[in-house]
């Protein structure tokens, strides 16, 4: 079981959930009334993209949603990431933003 706290960056808000071993801190979150977004639930879409402020995450599976340079800048995606030591993550619409520009821009 490790900690995890989740940091919404566009507003004051914080909470921490507890990850059993094996868990996705997607699922995690959702046992404990956290609803964080979601698309696909496997690494392709990057709907539940975070980015590591401290900690370690391993992913399930492959996470082709990122790019190698997002991921050497600490972005994982929630749905198939499993965190491996207690974990600070930025979340937020602002954490979306940094990964993919807004292509109507
Ligand atoms: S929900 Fe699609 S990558 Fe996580």
């Amino acid at each position: 079981m490790t900690e995890v706290l989740l940091d919404w960056q566009d507003s004051e808000r914080t909470e921490t959930i507890s990850v059993p071993a094996g868990e996705t801190i997607l699922d995690a979150a959702a046992a404990t009334d956290i609803g964080l977004p979601f698309g696909c639930r496997t690494g392709a879409c990057g709907t539940c993209t975070a980015r590591l402020l401290s900690g370690d995450v391993v992913h399930h599976r492959p996470p082709r949603a990122l790019k190698d340079r997002h991921l050497a800048d600490g972005y994982v995606l929630l749905c198939i990431a499993e965190p491996t030591t207690d974990t600070h993550l930025a979340v937020g619409a602002t954490v979306q933003s940094e990964l993919v520009p807004n292509p109507w821009k």
